[in-house]
């Protein structure tokens, strides 16, 4: 194996079913996890549902069941939405499972022995008629936000992390690791955030019990971000031996990089263990130009979504519609003009022609194509271009630091530059002429021309519409399975002598929606 790969996504509350931003963030996960074992490299791609805190408490409580109860139920729902989303997660980590438990002992005793926990006291405001507390930013002219009543100043016992002592460390490391957050617009918001310098955090709270205990003080709970951060090193094996660790990468919402790229790694450090190499927030969707909201109605469902419109298509759409670390809008005119253009038009259609043609004018085996140097200059474009995809030029990445660099727009950019070019080689070379005019040869190296990219072509688009890249190799008459190929063996001219497989014409790979 040609090294490993740990990635992870955010570990999803079960207070809310789930929705496109969970799909998103998974889905990216899932891509960079299918690339790099199509490299042949060892991965281990992690998620889970968080399950502890305040917020499933009162869920649950509203719905008067226990919080457990309501988390078996949710995580079902995530769970099955990763099946029908096909998310190859090797992993799902539920932080009420004793491995995890262990785990959060473990790292809080660290910070302990290394004294960076203490008790103090913190100061919250609170409103009594809906006990909630509040934070001094939250309450409007000393009044509850929601009812509008009075608020009280109180005082809880709390644990607290010294968080203060780590911010001038923290900013040496994003210095020096420049990858280490990305994108570069959300490093700059956390270098800021730094420099105004940092308080000490609450890590434990008193007002409700739902979660771990802080050991040797069970009166207290574990602050739940405390808790859920925690997974990632649990999904490693801590406190045990550790293949995957660090982590090459933590995919997550730009709503919560701070827990991510400031009191994660403090904690880490506390525990005398490595930062993951990259933490990478991505945007947030609109849906038909508004904010996302339950109470606005508009929150896409994905299950709804995969059976309308097929898993591969939600796939594509989710990561071909906006360059990954922007936030977009999501609309359903967007989604049926991707499936009717790039997926069903061009992509699908050049399939179905190739194998066509290839049973009407080969009798359905792939021919022999000709020798290289024989090659004319609409061939040779296809070529080029296919270099381009694997090496870079210039200024553009290859496809490989495409996917890298979690720039998952531009990789498949180069992939319809290819359907393009092979749609537009059929119409020059018009193989209908060649057949009426008996040139063979010709005609021969044109369908070889058009079956070997399309081989090529599913392998790149494997990490994004696995399913369908599995069809292609189905129509093109390739028995193996896709997800067993390596990727840089298989990418090039000539990678897989296809003449002589015999073709399958199948269903569309995508059919048009109306
Ligand atoms: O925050 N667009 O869980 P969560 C894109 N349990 N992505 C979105 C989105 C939107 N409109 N809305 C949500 C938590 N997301 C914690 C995480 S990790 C140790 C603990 C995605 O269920 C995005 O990835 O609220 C965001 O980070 C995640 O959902 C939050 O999920």
């Amino acid at each position: 194996m040609a090294g490993k790969f740990y990635v992870t996504t955010p570990i999803y509350y079960v207070n809310d079913t789930p929705h496109i931003g969970h799909a998103y963030t998974t889905l990216a996960a899932d891509v960079l996890a299918r690339y790099k074992r199509l490299k042949g490299i060892d991965v281990l791609f992690l998620t889970g549902t968080d399950e502890h805190g305040q917020k499933v408490e009162k869920t649950a409580a509203a719905a008067n069941i226990t919080p457990q109860e309501l988390a078996d139920m949710v995580v079902k729902r995530f769970q099955e939405l990763w099946k029908r989303l096909n998310i190859s997660n090797d992993d799902f980590i539920r932080t009420t499972e004793d491995r995890h438990r262990i785990a959060v002992k473990r790292l809080w005793d660290e910070a302990v022995g290394r004294e960076d926990i203490y008790l103090g006291e913190s100061e919250d405001w609170y409103c009594t008629p809906c006990e909630s507390f509040l934070t001094g930013t939250q309450i409007e002219g000393g009044k509850c936000p929601d009812c509008k009543r009075e608020v009280e100043k109180l005082k809880e016992s709390s644990y607290f992390f010294r968080l203060k002592g780590y911010g001038e460390r923290l900013l040496t490391h994003i210095g020096e690791n420049p990858d280490f957050i990305r994108p570069e617009a959300k490093r700059n918001e956390i270098v800021s955030f730094l420099k105004q310098g940092l308080k000490d955090l609450s890590v434990s709270r008193t007002t409700f019990s739902w979660g771990i205990p802080v050991p040797d003080n069970p009166g207290h709970v574990i602050y739940v971000w405390f808790d859920a951060l925690a997974n990632y090193l649990t999904g490693a094996g801590y406190p045990g031996k550790m293949k995957f660790w660090p982590a090459d990468v933590h995919i997550i919402g730009k709503d919560i990089l701070r827990f991510h790229a400031v009191y994660w790694p403090a904690f880490l450090l506390s525990a005398g263990l490595p930062l993951p190499k990259k933490i990478f927030a991505h945007g947030w969707w609109t849906v038909e130009g508004r904010k996302m909201s339950k109470s606005l109605g508009n929150v896409v469902d994905p299950f709804e979504m995969i059976e309308k419109y097929g898993a591969d298509q939600f796939r594509y759409f989710l990561l071909r519609e906006i360059p990954f670390g922007l936030d977009g809008d999501f609309s359903i005119s967007a989604l049926k003009g991707r499936i009717n253009g790039e997926l069903a038009n061009d992509l699908g259609n050049l399939l179905s022609r190739t194998v066509a043609m290839v049973e009407k004018y080969r009798e359905g085996v792939i021919p022999q194509g000709i020798n290289s140097k024989d090659r004319d200059d609409r061939e040779g474009e296809i070529h080029r271009s296919l270099k381009v995809l694997r090496e870079g030029l210039d200024e553009a990445p290859s496809f490989d630091e495409c996917i890298d660099g979690l720039h998952f727009d531009k990789a498949l950019g180069y992939v319809w530059v290819i359907v393009k070019l092979l749609n537009a080689y059929v119409e020059k070379s018009a193989p209908w002429v060649l057949a009426k005019n008996k040139d063979e040869a010709t005609l021969s190296n044109v369908l070889y021309t058009l079956a070997e990219g399309l081989r090529i072509l599913a392998v790149c688009l494997y990490p994004f519409i696995p399913q369908s890249a599995q069809n292609i190799w189905c129509q093109l008459g390739i028995e193996e399975k896709i997800d067993a190929c390596l990727f840089d063996e298989e990418v090039k001219i000539g990678g897989r002598n296809i003449s002589g497989l015999k073709v399958k014409k199948g269903p569309p790979l995508f059919p048009r929606v109306e």
